[in-house]
């Protein structure tokens, strides 16, 4: 037993938070942590339960798992546990104003301002967006042939969320420079970035100078829509058309951070989650053909798909949501212990790195059966797993951050596999791919490739 004066909320005596074993001198469990973090940290929940405490180098984290410690953890304030300080690594890419580099209030101001571009009616034209970008992409594709599946996601994730989510002109460069400069500036996100954003590495040289050509790129569309009088449906315009609190319009420049946020927030995460469940999709011929099925039950022979048609697709939601489960893209959300926080009879030290892992929390054997399993009718009725508490499935975040763009990435995903699956009979050429923890979105290790073949009775939605 321990006693923590410095505690606000408690002054009690709490319990001293369980620690992993296993630590090195010097660099605690970072060897474990960075071979395999989700088998690491499974090991420490399953040895020491909700709430643990283990070391990278001289940092201290506490996992919390579970959904009552992951509503503790998502409930919490933002002066007790602090996301800003932990993603001050997107400031250079994001920029100056927006984001993690202002105040909290201003940052939920800023995306409050999309809000109305991601409501139903504007979701009707991203739908279309989402057939008529897979449909072109599978025109692309001769009769037969191999593809690299994780580099397709990309690609079509890219051209769906510059189009839809930045505007028609963004999409219409992403060839002419967009695209090699957002990869420039994604290139920016690395170990040392994290720590050290501002070091002027190559990589680092790299990513400012695509920051400025984005910021060009997207300046001369601003302006010529000013000049033009245009004004689409998109989220580049709620923003050019917004005014904070105290009337300000947003300059150019906040407009691009913003945008820049939601595209590193939105894009390579779904491409992801597009990926892996194209993958689980294919190694489950039965599921696979309910969820045909399911698309001649819903669009007919003929019919042209629509936002209503993705909504009726239940049996495609359930395999996409299994997929969240299984394979959540981001493993680890984390945040900056500035007071000490009470959770149960323990209390989190200010300084500490508190952290959930839906990767870890996502296989708990108590909350989901057979947790290993692709089994996406836990999620259909009588099971419904994920409706037991709020937050047992928490691969789109919880609380305050909690994932704006959930229904747009799902709707993406679901349209994406609804076109590649009518169109063509795919296969996994290699084996199922292990989880590839490099990256800081977990997509699957390479090489990860599809044979295609066109189906004679694939329709052609657009
Ligand atoms: C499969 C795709 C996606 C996944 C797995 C995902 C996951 C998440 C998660 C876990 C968070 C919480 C981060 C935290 O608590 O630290 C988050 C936040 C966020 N997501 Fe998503 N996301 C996806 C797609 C999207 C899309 C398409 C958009 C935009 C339309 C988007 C916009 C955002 C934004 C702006 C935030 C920050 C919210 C805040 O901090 O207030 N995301 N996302």
């Amino acid at each position: 037993m321990v006693q923590l004066r410095s505690a606000s909320t408690a002054s009690q005596e709490a319990r001293e938070i369980p620690a992993l074993d296993g630590a090195a001198p010097l660099i605690g469990h970072l060897r474990d942590f960075q071979r395999d973090p989700v088998a690491m940290l499974s090991r420490g929940q399953s040895q020491l339960g909700d709430l643990f405490r283990f070391r990278l180098g001289p940092r201290q984290f506490v996992l919390f798992s579970g959904p009552e410690a992951h509503d503790a953890f998502f409930s919490a304030p933002e002066d007790q546990l602090n996301a800003k300080s932990v993603y001050q690594f997107t400031v250079p890419i994001f920029g100056r104003g927006v984001a993690y580099d202002v105040a909290p209030q201003v940052m939920d101001e800023q995306l409050g301002f999309l809000y109305p571009a991601l409501r139903d009616s504007a979701m009707q034209q991203f739908a279309r967006i989402m057939f008529e970008e897979t449909s072109q992409f599978a025109d692309s594709l001769g009769e037969a042939g191999e593809i690299d599946l994780p580099a397709a996601m990309n690609e079509l994730t890219v051209n769906i969320a510059s189009r839809s989510l930045i505007g028609q002109e963004v999409r219409d460069q992403v060839d002419a420079g967009f695209a090699d400069a957002y990869h420039d500036l994604q290139k920016g996100i690395n170990t040392l970035g994290f720590f050290l954003p501002r070091l002027p590495t190559p990589a680092h040289r790299s990513r400012d100078r695509a920051r400025k050509q984005v910021a060009e790129i997207f300046g001369r569309v601003m302006t010529a829509r000013r000049r033009d009088g245009v004004r689409p449906d998109d989220f580049m315009q709620s923003l050019m058309d917004a005014t904070y609190e105290d009337g300000r319009a947003l300059s150019d420049d906040e407009i691009t951070g913003i945008l820049l946020t939601v595209l590193f927030a939105g894009q390579h995460t779904s491409a992801v989650l597009a990926t892996w469940t194209g993958l689980e999709l294919l190694r489950a011929s039965s599921y696979l053909a309910r969820v045909r099925d399911e698309t001649r039950a819903v669009y007919g022979e003929t019919g042209s798909m629509s936002l209503d048609g993705l909504k009726q697709q239940v049996t495609m939601e359930h395999a996409v949501r299994e997929c969240e489960r299984l394979h959540p893209p981001l493993i680890l959300l984390i945040r900056k212990v500035l007071k000490p926080m009470r959770y149960a009879d323990y209390v989190v030290p200010e300084g500490a790195l508190a952290m959930v892992s839906p990767a870890v929390s996502h296989r708990l054997p108590h909350l989901f059966a057979n947790p290993d399993r692709f089994n996406p009718d836990r999620f259909a009725p009588p099971a419904r797993e994920d409706r037991q508490h709020h937050y047992t499935l928490i691969g789109f975040g919880g609380g305050k951050h909690r994932c704006m763009g959930k229904h747009f990435a799902e709707m993406q995903v679901k349209a994406i596999w609804t076109v590649l699956l009518d169109r063509f009979d795919l296969s996994l050429e290699t084996d199922f791919p292990a989880p590839n923890y490099g990256s800081w979105v977990t997509g699957p290790e390479a090489p990860c490739r599809l044979r295609y073949r066109r189906r004679s009775q694939g329709r052609v939605f657009r």
